[in-house]
């Protein structure tokens, strides 16, 4: 969908080039991440696409066709742009920030003012209350969604966004990141997406390209990444948490024990110590007659347990619940805060889903990497 074929970018003041000798192609439906340090080339590369800066030498197609023979207004319509740091229009309403293009694009009116509001909810901004506010009166979040529904106006099949969530807090971040994310598996634009934190590249991008003093260095998936850098500056971008970064990739519903050992809270005690007999767990998972989730019992509470039926009031509940698009990182985190092996997965509030062991952790990091050296082995051999 997107090709770069050889690009080079020279600003007249550099001796060397911001962008020198990229050559990559975006896939339709896709998200590449462009991500590297400061002055890498990030901008400069998303700039090129959308004509706001030409190439000095080599060239980028666009849906099979040079940029630069294409017109540029019919090209830029078909481009949405999200500017670095925003970039609204700081005397139009957050209306008319939305509907510049449409308006550009000479849609009637009444066209124009459903779009907005369409988009505005799309974003997660209540319509009625935002959109005669001016950029000022908006938080650093708010202006960011306002930023990417602007640049989805017109439903451009190609999206450019300039560290569209940089300007933000953590948990507002993250927050954009998951929105976003929802929004793109329904929308499935081509997006080019920069940003110079690694994390945010390994959730948002199907594909990555790291880039340093304008050279593409590696341009894989986020596990090719994670599991076979290229060289020692990938390796170092990603970070000495590369294994635990590894876990972030891989969502709990995909590993979750459906089928494990469970006692039922009306069960004798024999019953539950022959299921501790039959398990190498110390603790197992209790539920009710319908199947729902009780809590757990310890081995060692069943030894001291006397009576057949008092053995109920050794059961604890879970300290900790995760929704099945956690991550096995996320798992990890809550069963080292809550000092526990386990974690239940719940859908919604209430359905119980499944398990999560620390021993399921550790031997998927283990497999992943063992895979990925047996592979590389028998490259090299063959
Ligand atoms: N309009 C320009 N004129 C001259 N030099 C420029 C211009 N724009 C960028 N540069 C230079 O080109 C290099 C790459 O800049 P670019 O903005 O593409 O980097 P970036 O990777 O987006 O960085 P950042 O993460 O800080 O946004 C830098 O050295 C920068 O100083
Ligand atoms: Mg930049």
């Amino acid at each position: 969908m997107i090709q770069f074929n050889r690009v080079t970018k020279r600003y007249s003041s550099m001796a060397r080039p911001a962008v020198d000798g990229l050559s990559l192609d975006v896939r339709e439906g896709e998200t590449c991440v462009f991500v590297g340090p400061s002055g890498c080339g990030k901008t400069t590369t998303l700039k090129m696409i959308n004509r706001i800066f030409e190439p000095t030498a080599g060239e980028i197609f666009v849906n099979g066709e040079n940029v630069l023979t294409q017109d540029q207004d019919q090209l830029r319509q078909g481009i949405g742009y999200v500017i670095q740091k925003t970039g609204l229009f700081p005397h139009y309403t957050v209306f008319e920030n939305v509907a510049t293009v449409p308006r550009l694009l000479k849609w009637e009116e009444g066209r124009v003012a459903a779009r907005v509001r369409e988009l505005l909810e799309l974003v997660g901004l209540d319509p009625d209350e935002n959109m005669q506010k001016f950029p000022r009166e908006l938080s650093g979040g708010q202006s960011q969604r306002v930023g990417v529904a602007r640049a989805m106006a017109a439903d451009p099949p190609v999206m450019l966004m300039d560290e569209p969530f940089g300007a933000v807090d953590p948990i507002t971040r993250t927050q954009l990141q998951n929105e976003f994310l929802t929004l793109q598996q329904k929308v499935r634009k081509t997006i080019c997406f920069v940003t110079h934190d690694i994390d945010e590249a390994i959730k948002m991008g199907d594909r990555i390209a790291i880039m340093n003093h304008g050279q593409l260095v590696q341009y894989d998936t986020p596990e090719n990444l994670l599991l076979a850098p290229a060289d020692d500056f990938v390796a170092e971008f990603i970070g000495s948490d590369r294994s635990l970064k590894v876990l972030s990739l891989l969502p709990v519903r995909k590993v979750l024990k459906r089928q494990f050992r469970m006692v039922s809270e009306t069960a004798e005690l024999s019953t539950v110590r022959a299921s501790f007999d039959a398990s190498e767990r110390n603790r197992l998972v209790v539920e009710d007659e319908r199947g729902n989730l009780v809590g757990y019992v310890s081995r060692s509470d069943m030894d001291k347990a006397g009576s057949a039926r008092g053995w109920n009031r050794f059961i604890k509940p879970f300290p900790a619940f995760l929704p099945p698009e956690a991550t096995l990182r996320d798992a990890l985190a809550v069963m080292l805060q809550h000092d526990i092996g386990a974690v239940p997965v719940m859908e919604g509030r209430r359905r119980f889903m499944g398990m999560i062991y620390l021993d399921d952790i550790r031997s998927y990091v283990g497999e992943a990497y063992q895979e990925r050296d047996s592979d590389s082995s028998t490259q090299e051999g063959a």
